[in-house]
């Protein structure tokens, strides 16, 4: 099964970079090639660091690290970079996704990356990927990140936003020439309707000329995702485990900012009907009331007091006792949970990998483990799907799938969990 994971990864390398899946996703995707790149340093470090050039690439001149690259044209994906006109070398798309970058750096420190002037190098970037998100994220400094379209999220049809999402109006004028579905049963994938609206935020933001603070005020779409809330908040940390390590202390002061600041107002996003971390519309000054696997990322953050941790743990119990199979991406008590439609329910293991740590992290190590072997079990007997459905383990989306490949790697090397 590792020769599979390596081969796979082998498939998907267009040169420097790697492919999250042959046709459905022909370019380097931001959170997909970091993962990648943490799998693929368990045998071969140099190959490891040139996915990580390849990323920082991409990045723009103001500091952000796209959430498409496209190193090289491919006509098999919309919206390409004739849509998004990024006016970048490499074109790009001008958003960007969930910053694990900083923790995946991290790590490759503890398995050994220890060249200096690489790291240095790489520091620099992190913290003005960083300074982007809270500049450009958050310019009222509230200590909430916003995501300006749920493909920045990484979890693009994630119930955390069908109110934020339902409440622009279709646009029948608009015609999406969508390719997704050529290459995926459509059950599993985004509605046309989504689709339709995702456009519109796109549309909406060129006519913004990607003005971010005008996009943040008047654009289509602004919902604090705790996903991305979190997985800053620990990306901050381990950026500043790298400070330490390089002797940055010019950085600390910022860094110990951030995590105090995200970390404290985090708090706006406890829910007390549901007494869970939910997303926040920022639009509407909304909590939404549902619990999502990236409510969940609480624990990879490693927040909440007590009490909050406790309900936290609760929910975790009780959402891994109604699946077979865990941990699904929506909680499959609500209504608008669906096993097979992307994130909508089904168990990805990405998710997984950062559930497991959490959980290391608030010592919750039984869940840990249990996540950790419900993964391995999955891809065994499935293959390196896309996704998995949390009842009956169906692996759906995209086949032979880079990240599966990469954390079937990581976590089978015993490292982190
Ligand atoms: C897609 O095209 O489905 C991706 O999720 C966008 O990043």
């Amino acid at each position: 099964m590792e020769n599979k994971a390596k081969k796979i990864i082998e498939n998907n390398n267009r040169g420097d970079f790697t492919i999250p899946c042959d046709t459905l996703y022909p370019f380097q995707w931001n959170w997909d090639s970091a993962f990648c790149a943490l799998g693929i340093y368990t045998y071969d470090k140099e190959r490891a660091l040139h996915e990580i050039d390849m990323l920082f690439n991409g990045q723009w001149e103001n500091g952000m690290i796209p959430q498409i690259i496209f190193h090289r044209n491919d006509n098999t994906y919309f919206p390409g970079p004739e849509i998004w006109k990024s006016n970048t070398t490499p074109p790009s798309s001008c958003i960007s996704q969930p910053p694990v970058l900083s923790t995946i750096i991290w790590y490759m420190i503890t398995l050994g990356l220890h060249d200096k002037t690489i790291l240095n190098n790489y520091f620099d970037k992190l913290m003005l990927y960083h300074k982007w998100y809270v500049e450009n994220r958050d310019p009222y400094n509230k200590g909430l990140l916003s995501v300006i379209h749920p493909w920045e999220s990484g979890r693009d049809n994630s119930p955390d936003w069908d109110e934020a999402i339902d409440a622009i109006p279709v646009d029948n004028t608009l015609n999406i020439p969508r390719k997704d579905n050529d290459h995926i049963n459509e059950d599993q994938r985004p509605t046309n309707d989504d689709y339709n609206r995702y456009m519109q935020i796109v549309y909406k933001c060129k006519e913004f000329d990607w003005d971010n603070k005008k996009i943040y005020d008047e654009g289509l779409f602004n919902v604090c995702d705790p996903g991305i809330q979190f997985i800053f908040i620990k990306a901050c940390k381990d950026l500043y485990k790298i400070a330490v390590y390089l002797n940055r202390d010019d950085t600390y002061s910022t860094l110990e900012y951030w995590i105090r600041h995200y970390s404290y107002n985090s708090n706006k996003l406890w829910n007390n009907n549901v007494n869970a971390y939910s997303s926040f519309n920022i639009k509407t000054n909304k909590l939404h009331g549902c619990i999502s696997c990236a409510s969940m990322l609480y624990a990879y953050a490693d927040i909440g007091n007590v009490e909050q941790r406790k309900y936290m743990i609760q929910h975790s119990k009780r959402i891994l006792f109604y699946t077979k199979y865990g941990f699904p991406s929506y909680d499959p008590l609500q209504t608008r949970f669906n096993q097979k439609k992307y994130w909508r329910g089904p168990i990805w293991c990405i998710i997984n990998f950062m559930l497991s740590i959490g959980f290391i992290n608030t010592r919750e190590i039984e869940l840990a483990k249990k996540i950790k072997d419900n993964t391995l079990q999955l891809i065994e007997n499935q293959g390196f799907y896309e996704y998995f459905d949390p009842y009956t383990g169906d692996g759906c989306g995209g086949k032979n799938f880079s990240w599966t490949a990469a954390i079937y790697l990581v976590f089978k090397n015993g490292m982190f969990v």
